[in-house]
């Protein structure tokens, strides 16, 4: 009795004091000791992850946005979180992102783990595992790979028709047999994005509700991850899949073909192969929709130079300036995308100021898509849709800031896969006379932050009246 009251007596006090004790050290540590202690930024930011999560998660995934402005107010290097840099310095891009086989880049493992992918590639945090997965993948997508997949009234949900489009084109489901089908999936896969920035902010709840799917009679665990129970068999079911490959494939270490590193690897494929795509043609096919010269000029292309095949295609300069100008207004993967160095300091220098910073090992550095897609000094009007921009030798010096792809080992493997898809797509398009319907500029625009560009919360998708066929 006495030494339970004892205990309750100084069992409170104990541990308000190593509490505030704690709050108090980590305190002056994140603003006075820590490596990145002299950086730039919001002291809110530099104190606590509550204000990335803020803007992320209470705010519809704005943070992307915010740092935009918090450039303008603090110039090149902002610290974001308490771990963690953005610079918006365009001539700083190769060091983050394609630093030179001499220098690795890990993922930032918290971003990494808000996917819920661990063991495909593009969970891979170190560099070493990382080049391991890329190279077991890489020649399902080379260019020559891609050019064997493709050797030569009604209102329409474009968005649904794409996104069926893009998954068929990839992995064979036959969605677009089926419309309904696509815009149910492609509503799963929204769900799956928008669960990310929650994921990352409690990561305890991910790792609760994946061990409750694994573990669960086999209906209430798919039910929890109804979105990645089918596209996880899809591979292991088709038996010239590329996860059958993989599973076959000796030479790799038997913890790369366990089930449930091919099950993560199909669904990221799944994810990123077809979401993205999805995103790209819409967008282009409203633009062109929406503005009837760039439409007549591709027009005018296609018809002076007819091309059957994708290898023809892909030669054609104007169609392929409007490409490059979808993936720059599609902006890619539109979050921070962070790299790590694991074992060398990086250093940046000012050059307005001449002010060295020196980032430490382990330090997650960035510059968004948004960033660099929308510099003005770059891009000028960021936000309209011209291809134009990507002509002659000034096009072609802009192409090095294209990052929709991002740059170095990790940049996307599937981008000619995706090139070949919107060629077809492009010049299938451009021999129908559509009208947009109950669309707009809201419908495609980049409003919000969910790893891909989501426009306005509420959208149908990109809907269009097919009127006839055009000459
Ligand atoms: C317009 C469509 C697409 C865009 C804009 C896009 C963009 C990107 C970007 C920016 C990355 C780098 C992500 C990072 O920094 O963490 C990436 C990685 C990746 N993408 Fe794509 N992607 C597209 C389509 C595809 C397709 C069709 C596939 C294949 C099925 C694919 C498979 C991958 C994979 C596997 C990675 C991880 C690569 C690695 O870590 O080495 N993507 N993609």
């Amino acid at each position: 009795m006495t030494t339970g009251f004892v205990i309750s007596g100084y069992f409170l006090p104990i541990v308000g004091t190593l509490l505030i004790a704690y709050l108090l050290g980590t305190i002056v540590y994140r603003l006075c000791l820590h490596p990145l202690a002299g950086v730039p930024g919001p002291i809110l930011a530099a104190l606590t992850y509550w204000y990335e999560f803020y803007y992320d998660a209470i705010q519809p995934a704005q943070y992307v946005f915010k740092i935009q402005k918090l450039h303008k107010e603090f110039e090149p290097v902002v610290r974001t979180t308490p771990a963690e840099v953005s610079i918006a310095d365009l001539d700083f891009i190769d060091t983050i992102y394609s630093p030179g086989p001499s220098q690795k880049r890990d993922k930032d493992i918290e971003k990494v783990k808000a996917l819920v992918l661990d063991s495909s590639i593009g969970g891979a945090v170190g560099h070493d595992l990382h080049r391991r997965r890329r190279r077991a993948l890489s020649s399902f997508y080379s260019p020559r790979q891609v050019l064997r997949v493709a050797p030569d009234g009604e209102v329409l949900n474009l968005s649904d028709l794409y996104f069926g489009f893009a998954n068929d084109f990839g992995f064979d489901q036959n969605l677009m047999a089926g419309l309904p089908g696509a815009h149910t999936r492609r509503e799963n896969f929204n769900g799956v994005l928008r669960a990310v920035k929650l994921n990352s902010q409690f990561t305890w709840v991910r790792d609760l509700l994946r061990y409750l799917a694994r573990s669960l009679p086999l209906t209430l665990s798919s039910y929890i991850t109804p979105q990645t129970d089918t596209v996880g068999r899809v591979g292991q079911e088709n038996i010239n899949s590329i996860v059958h490959e993989l599973h076959n494939d000796h030479k790799l270490p038997q913890s790369e073909r366990s089930p449930r590193r091919l099950e993560d690897e199909a669904v990221l494929l799944l994810v990123a192969g077809t979401q993205s795509t999805q995103v790209a043609l819409s967008l282009v096919h409203y633009h062109l929709m929406a503005n009837s010269t760039i439409m007549a000029n591709l027009r005018a292309e296609l018809e002076s130079q007819p091309s059957s095949t994708l290898a023809q295609l892909l030669q054609l300069p104007y169609l392929n300036d409007v490409v490059q100008e979808t993936h720059r207004l599609a902006f890619g993967v539109t979050g921070r995308n962070a790299r790590v160095s694991p074992d060398q300091p990086t250093t940046y220098v000012d050059k307005s100021t001449a002010r060295t910073f020196t980032f430490p090992p382990g330090t997650s550095m960035s510059t968004s898509t948004l960033l660099v897609h929308a510099n003005e000094e770059i891009f000028p009007d960021p936000f309209a849709f011209d291809p134009g921009r990507w002509l002659g030798p000034a096009g072609a010096a802009r192409k090095n800031y294209q990052m929709g792809f991002s740059k170095g080992p990790r940049m996307c493997i599937g981008m000619h896969l995706v090139n070949a898809e919107m060629v077809i797509a492009i010049a299938a398009m451009a021999r129908w006379n559509l009208e947009l319907f109950a669309t707009s500029y809201e419908d495609v625009t980049f409003l919000h932050d969910y790893h891909i560009i989501t426009p306005r919360l509420d959208s149908k998708g990109v809907r269009a009246c097919v009127k006839s066929r055009a000459q």
